[in-house]
């Protein structure tokens, strides 16, 4: 996973639960001296170890964590990739260009990232299928990133999905609702 992302969860983290808590989990999940560089992948499974501390910490359940994660994510993704998000000034068309233009452009800038595949179908004027695959089972996260780009266009949505189509977690479908 990039550093980009670890580093918008220290930002999180800092903001909330304060500096000495990411220290400390750092101490407990990353190897010594541990510093993120946005453009650099670090292992998957440093991201889960912090993620999975931060939902010790604060005695929530992991996919809570991973969502709140996402919505946040969004912000920190869209403030430092503002060209990429140009054109998409919508919210429906944005999540209709995760796959065919967002990430196309993530993989120009970034070296070798591991993207999901995302498929998203308009079913009406308030409603929108999308479809997760992804061997790094974020479902949760993808749905936070979801709310977080209903917060950048001021949108109120609802998200129901069926957890996971495959119960592992690489598969998982949500249907999105336009409130308003
Ligand atoms: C990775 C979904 C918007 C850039 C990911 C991941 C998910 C995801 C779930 C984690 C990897 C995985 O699950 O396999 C989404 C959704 C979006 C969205 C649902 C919109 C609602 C964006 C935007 C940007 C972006 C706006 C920046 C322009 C990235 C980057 C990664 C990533 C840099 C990390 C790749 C890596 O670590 O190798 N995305 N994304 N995404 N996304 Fe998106």
């Amino acid at each position: 996973m990039k550093g980009i992302i670890f580093r918008s969860l220290e930002e999180l983290v800092i903001e909330n639960l304060g500096m000495s808590v990411w220290n400390a989990l750092l101490d407990e999940h990353s190897p010594a001296h541990r510093s993120y560089v946005s453009a650099v992948s670090y292992p998957d499974e440093e991201l889960y170890a912090l993620a999975n501390g931060v939902a010790e910490k604060m005695a929530l359940p992991l996919p809570d964590v991973l969502s709140v994660f996402g919505r946040f994510l969004f912000g920190s993704l869209a403030a430092k990739h503002t060209a990429v998000l140009a054109e998409l000034d919508t919210f429906e068309k944005l999540i209709m260009a995760i796959d065919s233009v967002i990430h196309v452009e993530v993989a120009k800038l970034y070296d070798e990232p591991n993207l999901p595949k995302i498929e998203a179908t308009i079913v009406n004027d308030s409603e929108i299928l999308l479809d997760y695959r992804s061997p790094r089972k974020l479902g949760f996260c993808a749905e936070g990133l979801i709310y977080g780009a209903a917060d950048y266009f001021n949108k109120q949505i609802e998200i129901s999905h069926n957890r996971s189509v495959t119960q592992s977690g690489e598969h998982t479908q949500f249907v999105v609702k336009i409130l308003a």
